[in-house]
């Protein structure tokens, strides 16, 4: 098959979906591998590294014109809503082409809807299933992993204070104290990453579970007053809590945040905005000179007065809001993406091209759109398409199942 790859137009994205030594992995599978010219050099590789490895270098449109399309945002689907715009490049993709990127499609649904329309197979990796069989697929995790790593680098650079305890002859300084907030991939990194640097770090997760993850990184576990019996849903994920849920634990939540010299907050709910845990007032209370990193700016973000990518100072704190955090280590962030996408591409073709209609939940979980539909039950719903209007076979007819 041939397979392309191009280069990201989302505004601050220095990823490429493709590394030169995936390119091996691919062309040693018997597969073209058709490369935008430029598409790797802000994540480190001019085109001389892939046409060693096997590719070809060529114009957009050559990349476009292949079976296989790998993305790191799925054309349209930026890396946060206001992003979305109509992609010039989807004009150019041929009914039946089939597209492997990102497209936060259940917080951003309306780019995929757009996607179908043009006849495109589309495949978003954020929705494939957390299972073993799927690990090495995981790019949610990979790029989390990223993220927490330097949403705690930014941290330790814009605080007043050093993160490790010295001894000088000038006498003792005792660490700095973080407070990371949520616990999943993003904020173990994040409490590892602040721990390798000397801090003492504190960490919360609604998740009992996180509990053992947050000590086994060296991290010490908030105990909270609160009823979090119907936290963890499906597939591990944090369910959504009603907003007096929210506001108590802002409450309790209070002198965690003003004792804290950084906070990194990364907390999450799949599909729906992230919970709001630092108001203003919290941030009043801190002391000047303190700084707070909103790694869920994305996503609405976790602290009321963050803006997302801006660097702001709030009452003598520093509050920054990044939005694409794996893009600053785009050289290592695209190297595990790359290995990744490769990975789910070898799964969906086979032997025998993609398995557009296998049962398997990687397929099925993550398969978006299908010969002119939204086929995503979920992705139906939050479209107002009806749910059983799935006919394969008609040429473009999303814009008539539109609610
Ligand atoms: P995420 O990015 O969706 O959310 C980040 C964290 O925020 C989660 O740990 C979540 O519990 C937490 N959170 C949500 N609301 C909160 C609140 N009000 N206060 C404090 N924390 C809050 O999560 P991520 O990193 O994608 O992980 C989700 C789950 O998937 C976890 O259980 C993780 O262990 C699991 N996982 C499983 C893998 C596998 O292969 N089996 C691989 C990676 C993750």
């Amino acid at each position: 098959m041939q397979i392309g790859v191009i280069h990201e137009d989302t505004p601050g994205e220095m990823r490429v979906a493709l590394t030169p030594n995936e390119v091996h992995s691919l062309t040693d599978d018997g597969h073209e591998v058709i490369v935008e010219h430029g598409a790797g050099r802000r994540a480190g590789h001019p085109d001389s590294e892939y046409r060693d490895a096997g590719a070809r270098t060529a114009p957009r449109a050559d990349a476009l014109a292949a079976d296989l399309v790998l993305q790191v945002h799925l054309s349209g689907s930026g890396h946060r809503v206001e992003d979305w715009q109509e992609a010039q490049e989807l004009k150019l993709l041929r009914p039946g082409t089939v597209l492997i990127g990102l497209a936060n499609p259940l917080s951003h649904p309306e780019p995929v809807r757009r996607i179908a329309e043009q006849g495109v197979t589309a495949f978003s990796l954020d929705l494939l299933p957390r299972i073993t069989r799927a690990q090495s697929m995981d790019v949610l995790s990979s790029q989390s992993s990223i993220a927490g790593y330097r949403a705690a680098l930014i941290a330790a650079g814009q605080v007043n204070k050093m993160l490790p305890m010295m001894t000088t002859a000038a006498g003792s300084l005792p660490p700095a104290r973080v407070l990371v907030l949520g616990a999943g991939v993003a904020g173990l990194q994040a409490i590892a990453t602040a721990r390798r640097l000397g801090a003492v770090v504190h960490a919360y997760d609604i998740r009992a579970a996180a509990r053992e993850q947050v000590e086994s990184v060296g991290g010490i576990f908030v105990d909270l007053p609160l009823d979090t019996s119907t936290a963890e849903g499906a597939g591990g994920y944090a369910q959504a809590q009603g907003e007096d849920f929210y506001a108590r634990q802002r409450e309790v939540l209070g002198n965690e945040v003003a004792a804290a010299d950084i906070v990194i907050a990364t907390a999450q709910v799949p599909g729906k905005p992230a919970p709001l845990l630092v108001t203003e007032d919290m941030v009043r209370a801190m002391r000047p000179g303190s700084v707070i990193v909103d790694a869920a700016a994305a996503q609405g973000g976790n602290c009321a007065v963050s803006v997302p990518d801006q660097t702001i100072e709030h009452s003598g704190v520093t509050i920054t809001a990044p939005t694409n955090l794996p893009a600053g280590a785009a050289a290592h962030a695209s190297r595990l993406y790359a290995r990744n996408i490769a990975n789910f591409t070898r799964h969906l073709i086979g032997s025998d091209g993609p398995q557009l209609t296998s049962d398997d939940p990687i397929i099925q979980d993550t398969l978006l759109t299908r010969e002119g539909h939204v086929v995503h039950p979920q992705l139906r719903a939050l479209l107002d398409l009806d749910p059983a209007g799935v006919s394969v076979g008609a040429p473009h007819p999303v814009a008539s199942e539109r609610g």
